[in-house]
């Protein structure tokens, strides 16, 4: 990769299509008196992860770079724990999504400051880390 935005890109790409695996995961395992709203909750976070995905993507080819979103990829490249076998139960849940969102939003943090010289894909991670920074409030007010 050779644009200056691309590894940061791509990073932040492995780091969304996991969120999206494990908040399905987590979609379909929760258990517990809050099921029916956390169980929606976790959508609202695939939608975006998935929306952020396409857009991040698409501003890798944009700069003449190839997106990698293959499974072994992000396998192998994510940062994130992976997301516990079995059913978890509601507050679980959300403590365990919060914790991605926080690592990909401090990640993303990281790699905004980084991208100056490229406002483009800047402004893309900044459009991501605010979505997800909303995400991870509706999370974390649900554990006080
Ligand atoms: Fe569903």
């Amino acid at each position: 990769m050779s644009a200056p935005a691309a590894a940061d890109l791509q990073s932040s790409l492995i780091e969304l299509l996991d969120l999206a695996l494990q908040g399905k995961q987590a979609h379909w395992n929760v258990v517990g008196p809050l099921f029916r709203p956390v169980h929606l909750e976790l959508d609202d976070i695939v939608e975006s992860a998935h929306a952020a995905v396409d857009t991040v993507a698409e501003r890798l080819s944009a700069l003449g770079e190839v997106p990698d979103g293959r499974a072994a990829s992000v396998a192998a490249g994510t940062p994130f724990e992976s997301f516990p076998d079995g059913t978890v139960a509601d507050r679980e849940a959300v403590a365990l999504i919060g914790a991605r969102l926080d690592l990909l939003t401090a990640n993303l943090r990281e790699r905004i400051e980084r991208l100056g010289a490229d406002p483009v894909s800047q402004g893309i991670l900044i459009g991501v880390e605010e979505a997800f920074e909303k995400h991870a409030w509706m999370l974390r007010v649900q554990l006080r």
